[in-house]
């Protein structure tokens, strides 16, 4: 067994554009449909580093706007670019739990990877809540405004092999049909949707072992940590490349409240 803190990794944001997969080309259109005709508010939770949401705000110059994630270093990375970029008189970035950001709506609205800020955590294995979070971002999209609602589904039916490094249930995500119903449940009207591709979801998969590949090439190979590093990495492989790869999908909607 090896001590954690001796395990300092690299921070995603090092290899990693976005925490979800997503083309250069994909942000941009959702960029635009965010960004024109032009937000006066874009609230993004569960910004991560910020990334979209300062992206929207460089394309809509008299927006302003607020992110909301729980994780610190992600808000002090997001603070630090919108400082870099500019942004920083029409940024705010809030570390709080995003339930307690319910206060105020906004037109342009992005919800990536983060219902279940509305549900039981990543860690409990439950299903994912598409529901409750889809009920939240109603209430926090003023009428008529727009949402960029991104969330895992399955985009294959889920085996076995799949399943036993997610939460090892074959319930855990919706299809994007599935999914699409309960979007227009909670009112929304669907403008566009797309999922992201395999090109996509390896990209993002090579940045996130990036950073156990980081690590070791900055430390000795007889580092009493390098080979829970090495095994760590070489988990996190096999269950993309042997598992999930093609069954686990994210999907964006472009939706109008
Ligand atoms: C998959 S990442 C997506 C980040 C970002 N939206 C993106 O696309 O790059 C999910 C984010 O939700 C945040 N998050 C998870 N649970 C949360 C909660 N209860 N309240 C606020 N943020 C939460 C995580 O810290 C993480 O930054």
């Amino acid at each position: 067994m090896t001590d954690d803190t001796l395990l300092e990794l690299p921070p995603l944001y090092k290899s990693l554009t976005w925490l979800t997969p997503l083309s250069e080309e994909r942000a941009a259109h959702l960029v635009a449909f965010l960004s024109d005709p032009a937000p006066a508010e874009v609230l993004d939770m569960g910004c991560g580093w910020g990334e979209l949401l300062l992206r929207v705000l460089a394309s809509a110059p008299q927006a302003r706007g607020r992110g909301v994630d729980s994780a610190s270093a992600s808000i002090d990375r997001a603070r630090q670019q919108a400082l870099t970029r500019g942004l920083l008189n029409r940024a705010t970035f809030d570390l709080m739990p995003g339930v307690e950001a319910q206060d105020r709506p906004a037109d342009a609205v992005i919800c990536i990877g983060a219902s279940q800020i509305w549900g039981p955590s990543v860690e409990d294995a439950q299903p994912l809540d598409y529901a409750a979070a889809l009920h939240a971002l109603r209430a926090l999209v003023l009428p008529g405004g727009r949402l960029v609602y991104g969330e895992a589904i399955w985009s294959a039916t889920p085996h076995p092999a799949a399943i036993a490094p997610l939460a090892g249930r074959d319930d855990e995500y919706l299809t994007a049909d599935a999914l699409r119903e309960q979007i227009r449940a909670a009112g929304f009207e669907v403008v566009d949707d797309d999922h992201a591709s395999v090109l996509e979801w390896d990209v993002f998969e090579a940045g996130y072992r990036d950073r156990f590949t980081r690590w070791l090439e900055a430390h000795d190979v007889d580092h009493p940590a390098a080979d829970q590093v090495r095994r760590q990495y070489e988990e996190q492989r096999a269950a993309y490349e042997e598992g999930y790869r093609g069954v686990l999908g994210m999907a964006y909607f472009c939706l109008r409240g």
